[in-house]
């Protein structure tokens, strides 16, 4: 199979039989991650946390909203933006600590991310099933708690990898040109907008509203379209997002990752 190929049988997978993926199998798909992986500066500034145990693959899994997806897969891993061993080099080295600040952080968590996505593009390739975790984001204080990271050690995104229990169908996406824009950007009026969502609030809405108990989720939310029902308080309420957010912000300026030359304005 043609790497093109591979790429159009992602699916997210949230249901995980209770076939273990040994430690050996995560260290060759984590070296060959890292090597197919650029890394800005080539710092490597990735640390990747495993959850087994029981006990605290139950805290995640409070963390992370006690999503299916977390209780089922047999392992955890925690992708985290990591300056702590990097700056301890420097340190080491007698050289300065230039990246103690929001530049850095965005430095080590696109590292992580990119080693997220490689990885799991390999895991697929070896017929594993991944989940992404984007709750990571909203309790990233309490992970970094619970996976004892240092203090810039700061956890980016978080995935669930199990053997497949399901094979689900493909899930839309945005039309290429919607998103592709030559030489400049393009802004669509009204009515592109709405041609270029027409297909997801089409099998979006109807992938939730085909089900039975999404039906009177939607009901009870008063949602008349997919936008809606997003934006309500069983989704991504805005509760639930600028919380989230808070916490994010809060959490990065408790971190050595803030020093942007502005302390006095920090709060
Ligand atoms: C950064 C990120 C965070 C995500 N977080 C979650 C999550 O918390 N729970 C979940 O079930 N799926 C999560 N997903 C998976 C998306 O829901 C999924 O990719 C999307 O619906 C498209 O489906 P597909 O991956 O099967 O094509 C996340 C995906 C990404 C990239």
């Amino acid at each position: 199979m043609s790497f093109i190929e591979q790429l159009a049988l992602h699916r997210s997978i949230r249901h995980f039989t209770d076939e273990d993926v040994p430690t050996p199998v995560i260290e060759r798909l984590l070296a060959a991650a890292m090597r197919g992986s650029p890394s800005s500066g080539n710092f490597n500034a990735y640390s990747v946390v495993l959850t087994r145990d029981s006990e605290r693959k139950r805290r995640l899994w409070e963390l992370h909203r006690r999503q299916g997806a977390v209780a089922e897969a047999p392992l955890l891993l925690t992708f985290c933006a990591d300056f702590h061993r990097f700056r301890r080099w420097l340190r080491l080295s007698g050289a300065p600590d230039n990246f103690d600040n929001f530049l850095g952080f965005l430095v080590a968590e696109i590292d992580a991310i990119i080693l997220a996505q490689t990885f799991a593009l390999a895991a697929e390739a070896e017929g594993l099933g991944i989940c992404y975790l984007g709750t990571t984001l909203e309790a990233t204080r309490e992970i970094a708690e619970a996976l004892s990271l240092p203090k810039t050690v700061f956890p980016a995104i978080a995935l669930a990898l199990g053997h497949p229990a399901e094979a689900p169908a493909a899930r839309d996406r945005l039309p290429l040109s919607g998103i592709l824009h030559e030489e400049r950007y393009v802004e669509q009026d009204d009515a592109g907008i709405a041609a270029i969502y027409a297909e997801k609030e089409r099998r979006g809405f109807e992938r939730y509203a085909g089900e039975a108990s999404r039906a009177s989720l939607l009901q009870a939310t008063g949602s008349a379209n997919l936008a809606q029902f997003y934006m309500s308080e069983l989704k991504y309420s805005p509760e639930r997002i600028r919380l989230g957010a808070r916490s994010l912000l809060d959490h990065l300026y408790e971190t050595d990752f803030m020093n942007n030359g502005d302390e006095e304005t920090n709060p």
